[in-house]
C-alpha cells in the first residue's frame, strides 16, 4: 500500500507533571508518514499498552529505562500492523508487537532494538491477549511469582492490584500451581469477577474493608507469598501476616507514583527480620528471552479453559491523557488497552 498520503498524528511529552499528569502535559502533533528506505517497515497501530510505569517514565529521574525526553513521542509498547515493507523480516499484513509510541504510525528499519518487534499469531489469541497475559503484564505476573515467589502447592498467595493486568494473571498462574490465592481488589466488581471468573479463593475490598482483618479472616495460615503492585499502606498490612520464610516481590508501587511526597516505604519491615522472609523486586524484561515459555503454557491454559483474561480497551488515540489516569484513579477494569485503529 501506498503510504504517500498518510498523516501521522502523535502525543507527545510536553512538560514534567508534578503529581497527577494534566493535559497541559502532552502535545497532540502531526506529521507526514516519509517515504521507507531499504531495510525499514511502517507499522500501523492497532492497540497501545497503557501501563502504571508510563507515569515512572514522564520524570527526570534514574530508572531501569531512560526517561521519555521532553517533545519526544511518549513511550508505548503496541500491536500493530505492518503496511508497508522493504524488508525480509515482516511482510505487508504481518501483525506486530513491538515499542509503537503513543502515536498512529511506525516508522523505521525492522531490526530497530528499542521498537523490538516480533511477530504475534492471530489465530493463537487475539490481538488484545498479547498486551494482556500474553505480552508484559502476563511476564510480569508468570516469571515474578515463579522465580522470585516460588510457590508451593498449598502455600498462601496474596496479590494487590488483582483485578488488573498483572493481578487477574498472578492470581490465576498461582492457583494453577496448588496455592491458595487472596486478592486485594478496590471494590465489590473486581473482587466479585476475581473470585467467581478467575477462581480466587478470596478476595478483600481494600476501598470498603480493612485489611488487616480481611486478612485474618481470609489468611487463617499467614502469607507465605505476597505479590506486591500497590505499595503503602496495604504492604504495611500484609507485612504483619507473613509466615517464615515469606517471599514479598515487589512488582510495582502504584500508590505511590502520583505523590509528590517522598514514596512511603515499609514501616513494619522488621518482619521480615522476625520472619526470617525475603523482599525483592523485579523487571520484567530480564526474563525476555524466556517469554516464549510462558506465553506457551499460558495460551495452553486459555485453550483448555482454565484461564481468563480480560481487557478493558479504550477507543481513540486523542484519548490517551485521560484513559492513563483511569490506572491510577481504579478506573480501569482489567487490562488497560488504547485502540488507535480498527483491526
Ligand atoms: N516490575 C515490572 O517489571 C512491572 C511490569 C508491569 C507492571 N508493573 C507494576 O505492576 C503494577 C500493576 O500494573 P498493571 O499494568 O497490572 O496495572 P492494573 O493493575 O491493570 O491497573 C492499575 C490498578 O492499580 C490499582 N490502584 C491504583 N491506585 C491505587 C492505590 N492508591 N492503592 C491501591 N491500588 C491502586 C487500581 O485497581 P483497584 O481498583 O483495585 O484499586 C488500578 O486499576 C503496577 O504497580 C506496575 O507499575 C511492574
Amino acid at each position: 500500500m501506498s503510504t504517500a498520503a498518510l498523516m501521522n498524528q502523535q502525543i507527545r511529552l510536553a512538560a514534567r507533571p508534578v503529581g497527577m499528569p494534566k493535559p497541559s502535559d502532552w502535545n497532540v502533533t502531526s506529521e507526514a508518514v516519509r517515504d521507507i528506505a531499504d531495510g525499514e517497515i511502517v507499522v500501523k497501530t492497532l492497540y497501545l499498552s497503557l501501563d502504571p510505569a508510563m507515569r515512572g517514565w514522564m520524570n527526570d529521574a534514574k530508572s531501569y529505562i531512560r526517561p521519555v525526553a521532553i517533545g519526544e513521542v511518549m513511550r508505548a509498547g503496541g500491536i500493530g500492523k505492518v503496511i508497508a515493507s522493504k524488508s525480509p523480516k515482516f511482510a505487508v499484513g504481518d501483525a506486530v508487537s513491538g515499542g509503537i509510541g503513543v502515536q498512529e504510525y511506525w516508522i523505521g528499519a525492522a531490526d530497530d532494538k528499542t521498537a523490538g518487534f516480533y511477530r504475534v499469531d492471530e489465530k493463537v489469541a487475539p490481538l488484545p491477549k498479547y498486551l494482556n497475559a500474553l505480552g508484559m503484564p502476563g511476564m510480569t505476573a508468570y516469571f515474578g511469582l515463579l522465580e522470585v515467589g516460588m510457590p508451593k502447592a498449598g502455600e498462601t498467595v496474596v496479590v494487590s492490584g488483582a483485578a488488573g493486568a498483572v493481578g487477574q494473571t498472578v492470581g490465576q498462574v498461582a492457583k494453577h500451581k496448588g496455592c491458595r490465592v487472596v486478592g486485594i481488589a478496590g471494590g465489590k466488581d473486581k473482587c466479585d469477577f476475581v473470585v467467581n471468573e478467575l477462581g480466587f479463593d478470596a478476595c478483600i475490598d481494600y476501598k470498603n474493608e480493612s485489611v488487616k482483618d480481611g486478612l485474618k479472616t481470609h489468611c487463617p495460615q499467614g502469607v507465605d507469598i505476597y505479590f506486591d503492585n500497590v505499595g503503602g499502606d496495604i504492604l504495611d498490612a500484609v507485612l504483619t501476616r507473613i509466615n517464615m520464610k515469606a517471599r514479598i516481590i515487589i512488582c510495582g508501587a502504584i500508590s505511590q507514583y502520583n505523590n509528590t511526597a517522598p514514596v512511603k516505604g515499609p514501616a513494619n519491615y522488621l518482619s521480615l527480620l522476625v520472619n526470617r522472609a525475603r523482599m525483592e523486586g523485579i523487571v520484567v524484561f530480564d526474563y525476555a528471552d524466556r517469554y516464549h515459555i510462558g506465553a506457551a503454557e499460558m495460551a495452553t491454559w486459555m485453550k483448555e479453559g482454565t484461564f481468563k483474561t480480560r481487557e478493558d480497551i479504550v477507543e481513540g488515540l486523542e484519548n490517551f491523557p485521560d484513559a492513563l489516569l483511569m490506572l491510577f484513579e481504579g478506573r480501569n477494569f482489567g487490562k488497560l488497552i488504547l485502540q488507535v485503529a480498527k483491526e
